[in-house]
């Protein structure tokens, strides 16, 4: 070509105050720069991303809960005990700079920036039925793959048989953690086959999008065949180790919350049953499935083990 084209600036063609204001957000968002090699297209006017994840084969086709009810209902301790509270008051989490330490039994422990997280496999939609020990439920299209991914990058030893999840400690950034209703920070953990198993997701978003910070900004597990509260979010460390993890609700109640927590209506919680749930959103109960429906999948992963012993 011999003669120039003219330069826009995207500064010509949107007014300068929006531009910048937008160039704030997705700088905040991760979005500039590095994130966006994540094949992510940013809608026009808005820091939101489209993560553009692909469908799989592992999604219920169920009724999706509407993303006002997935981002607004929710247990998020880290921000107060109610379920209004983390939407309300999440917004003091700051989910970029953020990494991930993998350590513990591996011959590569690494920390991993969770911009490489977005990048480390394909995002897949996995559309879940998600089941809360106290009795309701929602079906939650979340976005991620499987945790097999990190964990084989790490390389686990022989001694690696659990996998434990630390979230965030830092009462400035949640303030729920000035208040002694569980030990900080909150720690969860599965077995090895559990972490390996197709369905254990690395969770980086919902409906298409980054996490909102009250689901768990900016990376959180998600377990759909046991209780909610082992889907531990805000993480900033996974390791492998030799012993069962201790995890939080276990310490806090150890006799209603086991380190299991396979969804099982034929085991009530001391306090109640777990036979049906209410599904976010709908009128009456529904029956509670066996590992939450997920049986053909994993129950083969507790053959022989007395599910009332190992709740
Ligand atoms: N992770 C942390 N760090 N803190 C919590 O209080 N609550 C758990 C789980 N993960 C919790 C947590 C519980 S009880 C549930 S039901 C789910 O998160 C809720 O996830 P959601 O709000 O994205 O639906």
């Amino acid at each position: 070509m011999t003669h120039r084209q003219p330069a826009i600036a995207p500064s010509e063609i949107t007014p300068r105050a929006v531009f910048e204001q937008r160039r704030a957000l997705l700088r905040q968002a991760g979005l500039l720069g590095a994130g966006m090699a994540t094949g992510g297209l940013l809608l026009p006017g808005t820091a939101r991303a489209n993560l553009a994840p692909r469908p799989s084969a592992l999604s219920t086709t169920e009724a999706r809960t509407p993303h006002k009810d997935v981002t607004t209902y929710n247990n998020f301790y880290e921000f107060g005990t109610g379920k209004d509270d983390p939407a309300e008051r999440a917004g003091t989490l700051k989910p970029r700079p953020w990494t991930v330490m993998v350590e513990g039994e591996c011959a590569k422990p690494r920390r991993w920036d969770v911009d490489e997280l977005l990048k480390l496999a394909a995002l897949e939609e996995r559309v879940y039925r998600m089941r809360c020990v106290e009795g309701w439920s929602m079906v939650i299209p979340w976005v991620g793959y499987p945790l097999s991914e990190l964990i084989r990058r790490a390389e686990p030893t022989a001694k690696a048989r659990y996998v434990e999840f630390t979230t965030l400690l830092d009462p400035k950034q949640m303030p729920g953690q000035r208040a002694a209703v569980l030990e900080w920070p909150y720690v969860e953990g599965l077995r090895m086959d559990e972490a390996m198993h197709p369905l254990a997701i690395l969770c980086l978003g919902l409906y298409g999008e980054l996490l909102p910070n009250q689901n768990g900004a900016p990376v959180r597990m998600v377990v759909p065949w046991k209780y909610g509260f082992k889907s531990a979010k805000s993480i900033v460390r996974i390791r492998f180790t030799e012993a069962e993890p201790r995890t939080a609700w276990n310490k806090a109640i150890p006799g209603e919350y086991g380190f299991y927590s396979n969804v099982n209506p034929n085991v009530d919680h001391p306090r109640w049953s777990q036979r049906r749930e209410r599904r976010i959103g709908e009128f009456g109960k529904r029956d509670t499935l066996m590992f939450n429906g997920y049986a053909e999948q994993v129950a083969s992963l507790y053959a022989g083990m007395d599910l009332r012993k190992f709740f």
